[in-house]
């Protein structure tokens, strides 16, 4: 069996399918997750699949994938746009990292612009609701196979 892919959620995914559902879509994190699994037990890779509104603690998820995971899909969400401190965790990181998000940033507010993971990821989803983290997962394990970071 191979390591597993990280899946990494920040701030406020917690509250997903209640959250501004005309943006974030109707599913919740946890069937959002369900999808995952599913996607990746295809392509048989076992799962660690995480949500946190802490940025220290998901920094702490970023180093340990950097030792235990075959791949990282993180979807930063705020700390995206924000942290310094999170871009620097993943460029320690050399197992390839795919950013997603749900929405397209690049179509909303101007603050929402900035990214600070995505010159540090191997490839960005974004835009099409929680049908990108299964297209993730799907980039991750590719990448990985082909050891690429
Ligand atoms: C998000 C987009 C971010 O701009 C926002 O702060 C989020 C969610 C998304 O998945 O669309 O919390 O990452």
């Amino acid at each position: 069996m191979p390591k597993p892919i990280y899946v990494l959620n920040g701030p406020n995914l917690n509250l997903l399918g209640t959250r501004e559902p005309h943006i974030y879509g109707s599913e919740t994190l946890g069937e959002v997750e369900t999808r995952v699994r599913g996607r990746a037990g295809a392509l048989g890779h076992e799962v660690v699949f995480r949500q946190t509104n802490h940025e220290g603690e998901l920094i702490d998820w970023v180093q340990q994938a950097r030792v235990s995971a075959a791949a990282l899909i993180i979807n930063p969400a705020g700390y995206g746009h924000t942290s310094v401190a999170l871009h620097d965790a993943l460029k320690a990181v050399e197992v390839p990292i795919v950013e997603v998000h749900l929405s397209n940033p690049a179509r909303r507010e101007d603050f929402r612009r900035r990214s600070f993971v995505s010159n540090v990821a191997q490839g960005v989803i974004a835009g099409l609701g929680a049908q990108g983290y299964e297209l993730a997962v799907e980039a991750a394990a590719r990448l990985a196979a082909e050891g690429e970071a």
